[in-house]
């Protein structure tokens, strides 16, 4: 039996993935065979409104000392973190005399840096030392450690406590969240404030954008499953900002309760999300159908580019790509290659589906005739870079809300 992560009450899976390798464990040719694979199934909590995998890997295994997500690699990712930054600075640090932020999962620093650069007291928890390395050349105060309620006294012990605690899509990867919420309650002042974000689980029921759900992604929120699980905690919203990053996110405002008014937001969302039936069985059959549409879609209009002897390759390859080509049975056969700006991606091969991965170099000297586009989220940016390859007739490939060619 399985239990609720949140608050223990029984689970089961409404569908399965399949099997799945790690979504960032790309691979060197000679360690095909060796791969480690888990069943990526999701279950939906009815005590708690939490939507969670049945069995997820240990956290060893997907954050290490080669962890191959680097925030950066995004221009408007950096410019929206700077934003992030801008409103704790306004909306927190106001009227208080030294402020101490810390962020958890701080990655190379990409929301950290603007801390630093205003000269607050700041400090990153960040488990995968190779990028928590990157963000400690830049002067970044960083700890490679994984956060919960002992790590939190030592930080205050040394440090006092935190004005602000702050993450961006890292408190859904992270299993014990009820350890996690009774560290962050610990380390908050009394009137501290907590904010974070990560996929909602609205816009991927709305857009059937499955492929949110992979390993790192252990839960994925709702405003209605983050008031429950931090409640226990002592914690409650105080706001909740929709966010169009991730294909759709949603910023977390809490703090402890009673400290703070309540804005309006908290009850509006809690009662769309209401009126989508995200508290509903039947939605998440829904889900499951249009997950199983998606994958013929797909499939389908590969088969019929390479029947007509089309050149199709994939651009990005992404933590969340992992689902789409392991779900979908997509490997080299459909796919020639993926391009990826990250090096040490770059001449690996994609988890379980082996695909190549090339530098975006290669993609700019050899463009296919069409491009299956994992990154859906940073559209915006990739269609404005890459005007040449839509001018030499280039066509995209997108799958989120639908699967089909971008006109
Ligand atoms: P992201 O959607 O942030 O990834 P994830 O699904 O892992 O959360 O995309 C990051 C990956 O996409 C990273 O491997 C770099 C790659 N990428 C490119 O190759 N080119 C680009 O223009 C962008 C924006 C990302
Ligand atoms: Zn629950």
């Amino acid at each position: 039996m399985t239990c609720c992560r949140v608050c223990g009450t029984k689970i089961e899976a409404f569908m399965s993935f399949g099997a799945m390798p790690i979504a960032n464990g790309f691979l060197s040719p000679d360690e095909i065979g060796g791969e480690y694979f888990f069943e990526l199934a999701p279950a939906f909590c009815d005590g708690c409104g939490m939507f969670q995998l049945i069995d997820q890997p240990a956290p060893e295994k997907m954050f290490h000392e080669n962890y191959a997500f680097y925030s950066s690699t995004s221009r408007h990712m950096q410019t929206h973190f700077k934003d992030f930054a801008g409103m704790v600075i306004q909306r927190v640090f106001a009227g208080r005399t030294d402020p101490f932020v810390v962020e958890l999962g701080s990655n190379d620093g990409i929301m950290l840096r603007n801390f630093k650069e205003a000269g607050y007291l700041h400090l990153g928890v960040e488990p995968s030392s190779n990028v928590a390395d990157v963000a400690r050349e830049q002067g970044i105060r960083t700890i490679s450690e994984f956060f919960n309620l002992e790590l939190a006294k030592k930080i205050v012990a040394e440090h006092g406590h935190a004005d602000a605690v702050l993450s961006a899509n890292v408190m859904c990867h992270i299993p014990d969240i009820n350890g996690v919420a009774a560290g962050i309650a610990y380390l908050l002042k009394k009137d501290g404030v907590l904010m974070f974000e990560d996929p909602y689980l609205g816009s991927m029921i709305e857009k059937t954008s499955y492929d949110q759900i992979y390993d790192e992604h252990v839960f994925i929120f709702s405003g209605t499953s983050v008031g429950a699980a931090f409640g226990r905690h002592g914690l409650e919203l105080i706001d909740l900002l929709p966010q169009t990053t991730h294909g759709g996110s949603m910023r977390y405002v809490l703090a402890p309760k009673g400290s703070h008014p309540i804005s309006p937001n908290v009850s509006m969302i809690l009662e769309k999300e209401r009126a989508q039936g995200l508290h509903q069985p039947e939605t998440y059959a829904a889900f499951k159908a249009n997950c199983e549409q998606s994958r013929s879609d797909l499939v389908g209009l590969l088969r019929s580019l390479k029947e007509q002897g089309k050149r199709v390759v994939g651009y990005a390859a992404t933590s969340k790509s992992t689902t789409v080509t392991n779900y979908c049975g997509i490997g080299p056969d459909l796919i020639e290659y993926i391009s990826d700006t990250t090096p040490i991606k770059q001449g690996k091969l994609t988890p379980g589906t082996h695909i190549p991965v090339k530098p975006y170099e290669t993609f700019q000297e050899k463009m296919p005739d069409y491009a299956l586009l994992f990154a859906w989220n940073h559209a915006v940016e990739i269609f404005e870079k890459e005007q040449i390859f839509k001018a030499k007739g280039g066509k995209w490939i997108t799958f989120v809300p639908q699967v089909g060619i971008v006109e």
